[in-house]
């Protein structure tokens, strides 16, 4: 098998976003959209990869610390797609292996996808394999020229396109796979000759062909997977998509969703088997949560959530950065901050958790098998005992003398 390395574009200053933000770190579903590209890659054991940054680069490193396996790349001015690729030439210098090219703006990319590119790319031993993709609406993306034999040819961006041009629908997403070598040397020959005065990764294309060399293209990219993400409205776009791939995932795995279309959920969830989430119920974070539990409707989960099995968190229900411990019934009106709910714990309607004091957050705990009334307020720090019995209407803080529940 050849050796592999991805070198990941992420540099764009990314103005039809109209946005501050690195366009990489923008979220789909959650997760920077860098993330997915990641993924993507390392589901085809890569081993280096090079992500070029540039425009917010710092912001772009910290949110990827622990990633080891990155290795960071500047591209200090954004000349063109060609020219980021050249930026990690020192990098790439030397490796007689494989080079994947990828944008960080295609979180759409599915490893599926990858892996039949490379299977491709290894048995028809080619020195450049690219995907393609049909779409209905291709404007703004590089189209694919092929001769009348159906040989590829070349791509020509959206913005160089003539007429005839322009009504080809077979368009370029954007995933490459190249023998190193070869994409080296072409690199050395984009020239800037296109109306952005760019360089260009397309026109490597028509440069490795010139040279003698085989090209070859997988036809089997799903129209979604080429979306690019250029501008908040493709950003939504995308998430909706990538909100059906996640809920599609959770209910092949024993979930109900009973509403789709009024229902989010964070692409880090883990929801266990017979969980029913009832309709415009919002999990953001790493929520976890277990198996036969009953959600919303209208219940908010946020940040790090554990929630166990059997539980039930009812309408308008927040619940942030704690743990739920099986068979917690929290049905009504209730926000849970910061908490440690032991197991069989009985919330009332409209009972609250004051988390934050003005300066601090504070924790609160309680016990199993304790019983919470309606309308209460804990002011954290709270440490309630198991079998603790707490009236309606109380206001309960650390100082507060509880009765367990029997005696
Ligand atoms: C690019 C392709 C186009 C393809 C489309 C798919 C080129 C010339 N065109 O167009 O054929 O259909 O993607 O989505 O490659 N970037 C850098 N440095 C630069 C310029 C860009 O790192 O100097 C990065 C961007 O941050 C982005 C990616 O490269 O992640 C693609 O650049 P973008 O400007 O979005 O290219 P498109 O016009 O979408
Ligand atoms: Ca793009």
């Amino acid at each position: 098998m050849a050796k592999r390395a991805a070198v990941i574009l992420a540099a764009g200053v990314s103005s039809r976003m109209n946005t501050m933000l690195p366009k990489v770190l923008h979220e789909v579903c959650g997760r920077p959209m860098l993330s997915y590209v990641l993924d993507a890659c390392r589901a085809v054991d890569v081993e280096k990869i090079y992500v070029v940054v540039g425009y917010g680069a710092d912001q772009v490193k910290e949110r990827y610390g622990g990633h080891d396996d990155i290795v960071w790349v500047t591209q200090a001015e954004q000349k063109g797609t060609a020219h980021a690729v050249m930026c990690c030439k020192d990098e790439l210098a030397g490796f007689d292996g494989d080079t994947l090219v990828l944008c960080g703006d295609g979180p759409l990319i599915r490893k599926e996808t990858l892996k039949t590119l490379v299977d491709k790319h290894d048995s028809e031993q080619s020195a450049t394999t690219l995907a393609t993709a049909v779409l209905d609406d291709p404007s703004g993306y590089g189209r694919i020229c092929r001769d009348s034999y159906g040989n590829i040819q070349g791509i020509v961006e959206d913005s160089d396109c003539d007429e005839k041009q322009l009504a080809i629908q077979e368009v370029n997403p954007s995933y490459y796979l190249f023998k190193n070598k070869i994409l080296l040397e072409a690199l050395e020959k984009v020239e800037p000759n296109n109306v952005k005065n760019e360089y260009y990764i397309t026109d490597v294309l028509a440069i490795v062909l010139a040279a003698g060399h085989k090209v070859v293209a997988i036809t089997a990219v799903r129209p979604e997977e080429a979306i690019g993400v250029n501008s908040r409205r493709q950003l939504s776009e995308v998430g909706r998509i990538m909100q059906d791939r996640v809920q599609d995932e959770l209910m092949d795995g024993g979930v109900t969703i009973v509403d789709p279309d009024n229902t989010w959920i964070d692409a880090r969830a883990q929801i266990g088997q017979d969980t029913v989430i009832e309709p415009f119920t919002y999990i953001h974070g790493i929520a976890n949560i277990g198996k036969s539990c009953r959600i919303g409707p209208f219940a908010y989960l946020r940040n790090d959530t554990v929630i166990e099995d059997d539980v039930v968190l009812g309408v308008f229900t927040e619940v942030k950065d704690s743990v739920l411990g099986a068979g917690v019934r929290a049905r009504h009106l209730n926000y849970i901050g910061d908490s440690e709910i032991g197991k069989n714990v009985n919330i009332g309607a409209g009972t609250i958790t004051a988390n934050f004091d003005g300066e601090n957050i504070n924790k609160t705990k309680i016990g199993d098998d304790s019983y919470v009334g309606s309308g209460v307020v804990i002011v954290a720090p709270v440490e309630l005992a198991k079998g603790s019995k707490i009236e309606s209407g109380t206001v309960v803080s650390k100082n507060s003398l509880i009765k367990p529940l029997k005696g």
